[in-house]
């Protein structure tokens, strides 16, 4: 996350962008800064701390112009201090720029530019575009002239592997550059003045014309409008939206609902949980984390909810990939339980909130006991992350529904990058079998993507909406697999109160199948495993008794398809992620079957998003 602000105009800049960077306060609050151009040239303005910090420094000293670029940081690389905060200037001030994202190929590049002579000030990833742009703005330089900014931008991002959003200004111009690969951006058209944000609301007091960018897009505003380009120089066009939403619709982001929202920004949360982690070209895992990876002996996963489903996930990685043995808790049990902790056992706590508080009784349960403590967190500065050891922070953007969508398969990823990083510390894996799943891990934010083409959340739609007023439901799943069925039957009794029941599907037999009749829908996980025989048999079991069989399966299973009252496909994936593509559609299964009923999918009754009481 982190949020970006551009104008260029007639107003003052510095008006728009604090403006604008207060809506987008959300997307991050460790820094913020502005950079404004004068009639002297471009002065950068940045504080630590959140917006406050910056507003009460410029109200003493307020800074003229016309044309300006803002940000507000959630760090990733760097400290939140005012040095790392943006924007980004060159050593001689005259180009500036601000960047949201992470430039996984950063310390590459650095080497290579500090060997031609760059002074780097901070320890960004970002202000290697700096001195990327500079570089190639002079190679644009014809005799002595001014060069061509645009030009200059294009070429670096020819070089840069990443994510991104840019805003770039430099003495010479009169125009802002920006450019977009994953990292959002939305462009504002006014009379006479053109807006950047990340985000609609920072536009919405100014401009209600908007063009919302696409991957590979590169914008030159000026004050007369706009072009755009791909990043090999051709001319794009795209299309001005008229945005009529009001202020809450825009923060949905167009979406009916924060859930819905959320559930489609997966691709991009998971995204940026990934990005410069994995790297499948050298196998290596980068999780920044200070902790030993060869010194447990056990591992001990803690959380509550859907977070203690991630963990599920997590222990079946762990264990398969590394070879560790783990055990998984539920918060609120662990505290009580007196459980046996040594020295030796990494505690890994999992939370969205960061504040849960039997997560963080937990915790401090777990450190008592000698363990060493990591987690995996999405909210920073949270309570948690003050006491852990070490932390993971999955980076999936605030979560605003209740129901959590997109911090769950994000924690499910960082938990896949632990096991990835344990089992490369131990050795457990081969080389091949190791590239394989960090090639699998890197496909996830495509896959997922395609988990939510139009044409299936149709399907699913059409699916929940058949079976919107059963009693109950039961949701099945082996495997690596099974908490996705734990996670699908919550998700779906929390926003549409339909009694539901998640197993592992080999143990349906034990007591479930009491349950089943013709009413009963029974969704079965069933994409590509090596156990997909023997989930097979428990369908047969449950038609057998006359239920009604939902089937998840991989795309092109028409064989298996014939078991089925109704099929979802999925999109097909390495096992091992399959848990990530798989909830993307019991997610949206549950969503639409809670609207068909007219609930309110994010304030469910008797729920609250963070539970800070025993
Ligand atoms: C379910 C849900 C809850 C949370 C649980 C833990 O959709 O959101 O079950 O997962 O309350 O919350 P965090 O992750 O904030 O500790």
């Amino acid at each position: 996350m982190c949020g970006i602000v551009g104008y260029i105009g007639t107003r003052s800049a510095q008006d728009v962008l604090m403006s604008g960077l207060a809506k987008l306060e959300y997307r991050g609050y460790d820094s913020a800064g502005v950079a404004i151009m004068d009639g002297q040239g471009i002065q950068v303005r940045k504080k630590a701390g959140k917006l406050a910090n910056l507003s009460s420094e410029l109200e003493g000293a307020p800074l003229p112009g016309t044309l300006g670029i803002g940000h507000t940081r959630w760090a990733t690389h760097g400290l939140p201090n005012d040095t790392n905060a943006h924007p980004h200037a060159t050593e001689d001030g005259r180009l500036v720029i601000i960047h949201n994202g992470i430039i996984e190929n950063y310390l590459t590049l650095k080497a290579s530019l500090v060997a031609r002579g760059h002074v780097f000030k901070s320890e960004t990833d970002s202000e290697v575009l700096a001195h990327l742009i500079e570089e190639k703005y002079e190679q644009t330089l014809v005799g002595g002239q001014v060069g061509k900014l645009s030009e200059a931008v294009r070429l670096a991002l020819g070089e840069v592997r990443g994510a991104y959003g840019i805003v770039v200004t430099h003495v010479d111009h009169r125009e802002i550059v920006a450019a977009r690969t994953v990292s959002p951006l939305v462009m504002g058209v006014g009379q006479g003045e053109m807006f950047l944000a990340s985000d609609v609301p920072a536009l919405l007091p100014y401009t209600r014309q908007m063009v919302f960018l696409h991957d590979g897009d590169l914008v030159v505003l000026s004050d007369d409008g706009f072009s755009i380009t791909d990043l090999a120089g051709n001319a794009v066009t795209r299309e001005i939206d008229q945005i009529d939403w009001d202020a809450e619709a825009a923060e949905k982001g167009g979406y009916d609902t924060y859930m819905l929202k959320e559930i489609f920004e997966q691709p991009v949360a998971l995204t940026n949980t990934l990005m410069g982690r994995l790297h499948d070209e050298t196998g290596e895992v980068n999780l920044d984390i200070g902790l030993d990876p060869g010194s447990f002996k056990r591992i001990s996963i803690i959380a509550c909810g859907t977070a203690y489903y991630a963990g599920l996930v997590g222990e079946y990685l762990i264990e398969q990939l590394a070879r560790i043995p783990v055990e998984v808790d539920v918060a609120s049990e662990y505290r009580y339980r007196n459980p046996l902790v040594s020295g030796d056992t990494l505690a890994i706590v999992i939370s969205q909130s960061g504040e849960t508080i039997d997560t963080l009784e937990a915790l401090r349960e777990a450190k008592r006991g000698g363990a060493r403590t990591l987690g995996v967190i999405n909210a920073k500065g949270s309570s948690m992350t003050r006491e852990l050891d070490d932390t993971l922070y999955i980076h999936a953007g605030p979560e605003i529904g209740v129901a959590s969508t997109k911090a769950y398969t994000s924690m499910v990823g960082a938990m896949l990058m632990l096991a990835l990083w344990l089992a490369r510390a131990r050795g457990t894996q081969s080389e091949a079998q190791a590239r394989e799943l960090l090639h699998a891990a890197r496909a996830l934010p495509r896959l997922v993507e395609e988990a939510l083409a139009p044409e299936r959340v149709e399907r699913i739609k059409q699916v929940a909406e058949k079976y919107a007023h059963a009693r109950d439901y039961l949701f099945l799943g082996r495997g690596v697999n099974a908490p996705t069925a734990l996670e699908g039957a919550l998700k779906l009794k929390e926003i549409s109160y339909i009694h539901a029941e998640g197993y592992a599907a080999g143990e349906m037999k034990h007591g479930p199948i009491a349950l089943i009749d013709a009413q009963l829908p029974v969704v079965v996980v069933a994409t590509e495993s090596r156990l997909l025989e023997k989930t097979i048999s428990n369908v047969q079991e449950v038609r057998a008794r006359a239920g009604k069989v939902i089937l998840l399966l991989s795309d092109g299973d028409t064989e298996n398809a014939q078991h089925a009252d109704d099929v979802i496909y999925v999109p097909r994936s390495h096992e091992m992620v399959s848990p990530i593509v798989n909830v993307v559609a019991l997610q949206l299964l549950s969503y639409f079957t809670a609207t068909a009923l007219g609930k309110d999918v994010d304030k469910p009754r008797n729920l609250a998003k963070s539970v800070t009481v025993e």
